[in-house]
C-alpha cells in the first residue's frame, strides 16, 4: 500500500504472526452458528452466535498466555471472522475480512494465535459485515487477568451492554431491546457486605449508555483495559460509555448489602424500560436514576504520572482527521455518507507511519453525531481535549468518544507493523464511509474486499 523506495520485497500481512513462545497455551474453540436466543420477557431473536450463545463465551486468560482460538463456521452463510478489539495482536490475527484474512465460510476454520501481553478488559467480535454481525450477536468478552494484582477483588464480574433489534430483519436504526449480559431482565450478582467488587463494563452495542452506580462510592480503575493512575472514589456520578468502550469499576459492598447499576441515555427518557444490575444479598431497593448527577470526565481524574506521554512530546508524524457527514452517493445509493477529511472509505488517504515513530493524531468532530473512533492494533494516549491537556491520570484508550463539537489529540508509538483500520465504532457510520487505514511501509495484503471476494469488513 504505502510506496516502498528501498526495492525490498513486500511483507505480506499473513507473515505478521506471533513468534513461537514458551508461554502457557490457552486453547478455545468458538464455533460460529445460528441460534435462537431468549432475551427474557418473552423476546426471542434469531441470532448469529459464537458457541450458540450471545454474548459468546467469556474468555479469561492470564497475562502472558499464548492464546489459541479456533473459529469454525458452522452455518453463517455470510462468512465470519474474529477481531480482538483492543488487543495489540500481530496483524495477521486482526480478523479483518479482506485485509488480514478471508472471511471464514461455512465449513471452514481459522485459528487465531497471539500473546496476551497486556492485562485488561477487551472484547472480540466478527469483522465481516460487522455493522450487522456484531449487533446480531457475534461478539463476546475477553478478560486478560494480571499476573500480579495490587488490589484483591473478592468478585470480578463482567457487565455487557447490548441492543437487539426486535425485528429479526432489522439490525440498524430499528426499535431495539436493551440487554445486560444477554438478557432484558435485571441481572443479579452476588456479594457480601465488606467485599470488594470489580465490574468490567463493556459496550458491545451502538448506543451511548450512561450508567450510574447507586449505593456505594465507585472508583473507575481502568478505561479500555488500561489502568488509571491513582483514581479516587466518586460519589454518585454518571458514567458515559460509547460503543466499544470499556470501564473497569471497583467498589466495596456497603452494610446495606445492595448496590445497583442503573442505565439511561444522556437525556433520560420517562418511558424507557431497561434492565439494571443488582449486586448483593439485600434484594432490590427502588432507586431513581440520578439524572442530575455530574458526568464522569477523564480529563481531570486521578493523578498525573511523570513518565507519561504528554502533548509536549516531540512527534515524528502528525495527522488530522476531520470527521464529517453529508448526503451523497454511496454504493450507488443516495444516503448519508460519513466522511474523514471529506472522503469515504476506501478513498480516504491513509495514515502512513514508519516503524517506531511517535505519531500524533488530531480528531475534530464538527458534526452533530457522536463518533467513537477505534484504532486497531495500537492503544493511544489522550493528549488534549478541545486543545486543553489532561490534568489527571494518563488516559490510554483504543476507542475515543468524540462528541459533537469536540476535538481530541491522541498519540501512539508505531510499534505493530501491518495494515490497520481506524474507524467509527457506530458501525453503521463505518459502513457508510467513516473508516481510514493506518499503514506501515512495504506491507501488502493478498486479500480483496468486495462482492467477488466475499469480504465485507464493515
Ligand atoms: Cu471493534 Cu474495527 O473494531
Ligand atoms: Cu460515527
Amino acid at each position: 500500500m504505502a510506496p516502498d523506495i528501498s526495492g525490498a520485497p513486500a511483507t505480506l500481512v499473513t507473515q505478521l504472526v506471533a513468534p513461537p513462545e514458551a508461554a502457557p497455551v490457552k486453547r478455545f474453540a468458538l464455533p460460529a452458528q445460528l441460534a435462537t436466543i431468549d432475551l427474557g420477557k418473552g423476546k426471542m431473536v434469531e441470532a448469529w452466535t459464537y458457541n450458540g450463545i450471545s454474548p459468546g463465551p467469556e474468555l479469561r486468560v492470564q497475562q502472558g498466555d499464548f492464546v489459541e482460538v479456533k473459529l469454525m463456521n458452522k452455518d453463517i452463510i455470510a462468512g465470519v471472522t474474529i477481531h480482538w478489539h483492543g488487543v495489540a495482536v500481530p496483524n495477521a490475527m486482526d480478523g479483518v475480512a479482506g485485509v488480514t484474512q478471508d472471511a471464514v465460510q461455512p465449513g471452514e476454520t481459522f485459528t487465531y494465535r497471539f500473546v496476551a501481553k497486556d492485562a485488561g478488559t477487551y472484547w472480540y467480535h466478527s469483522h465481516q459485515s460487522s455493522s450487522m454481525q456484531v449487533l446480531r450477536g457475534l461478539y463476546g468478552v475477553l478478560v486478560v487477568e494480571p499476573t500480579s494484582a495490587p488490589v484483591h477483588d473478592d468478585h470480578d464480574y463482567t457487565v455487557d451492554l447490548h441492543e437487539w433489534g426486535t425485528d429479526p430483519e432489522c439490525f440498524q436504526n430499528c426499535a431495539h431491546v436493551r440487554t445486560i449480559n444477554g438478557t432484558a431482565q435485571n441481572v443479579q450478582l452476588a456479594a457480601q457486605p465488606g467485599e470488594s467488587v470489580r465490574l468490567r463494563v463493556v459496550n458491545s452495542g451502538q448506543d451511548r449508555h450512561v450508567l450510574a452506580l447507586i449505593g456505594a462510592p465507585v472508583t473507575v480503575v481502568a478505561l479500555d483495559g488500561h489502568d488509571l493512575n491513582a483514581p479516587t472514589p466518586l460519589d454518585v456520578t454518571r458514567l458515559p460509555i460509547a460503543a466499544a468502550q470499556r470501564y473497569d469499576l471497583r467498589f466495596r459492598m456497603p452494610e446495606t448489602g445492595v448496590v445497583q447499576v442503573l442505565d439511561a441515555d444522556l437525556e433520560p427518557k420517562a418511558n424507557d424500560p431497561r434492565p439494571a444490575v443488582f449486586i448483593g444479598t439485600g434484594g432490590s431497593i427502588p432507586a431513581q436514576y440520578p439524572a442530575n448527577a455530574p458526568l464522569f470526565d477523564f480529563t481531570h481524574y486521578g493523578a498525573p504520572d511523570a513518565d507519561a506521554l504528554t502533548a509536549n512530546a516531540t512527534f515524528d508524524a502528525a495527522y488530522i482527521l476531520e470527521l464529517g457527514n453529508a448526503l451523497g452517493l454511496y454504493d450507488g445509493q443516495l444516503t448519508m455518507r460519513f466522511t474523514i477529511n471529506g472522503q469515504v472509505n476506501p478513498y480516504v488517504p491513509p495514515i502512513i507511519v514508519q516503524p517506531d515513530q511517535l505519531v500524533r493524531i488530531q480528531i475534530n468532530n464538527p458534526t452533530d453525531d457522536l463518533h467513537p473512533m477505534h484504532l486497531h492494533g495500537h492503544s493511544f494516549t489522550v493528549l488534549t481535549k478541545n486543545g486543553q491537556p489532561l490534568t489527571g491520570s494518563p488516559v490510554i484508550l483504543d476507542t475515543i468518544a468524540v462528541e459533537p463539537g469536540e476535538s481530541y489529540a491522541i498519540a501512539f508509538r508505531a510499534d505493530n507493523p501491518g495494515l490497520w483500520m481506524d474507524h467509527c465504532h457506530v458501525l453503521r457510520h463505518a459502513a457508510k464511509g467513516m473508516s481510514i487505514m493506518l499503514v506501515y511501509p512495504n506491507i501488502e495484503t493478498p486479500f480483496d474486499i468486495g462482492s467477488a471476494s466475499g469480504n465485507h469488513p464493515e
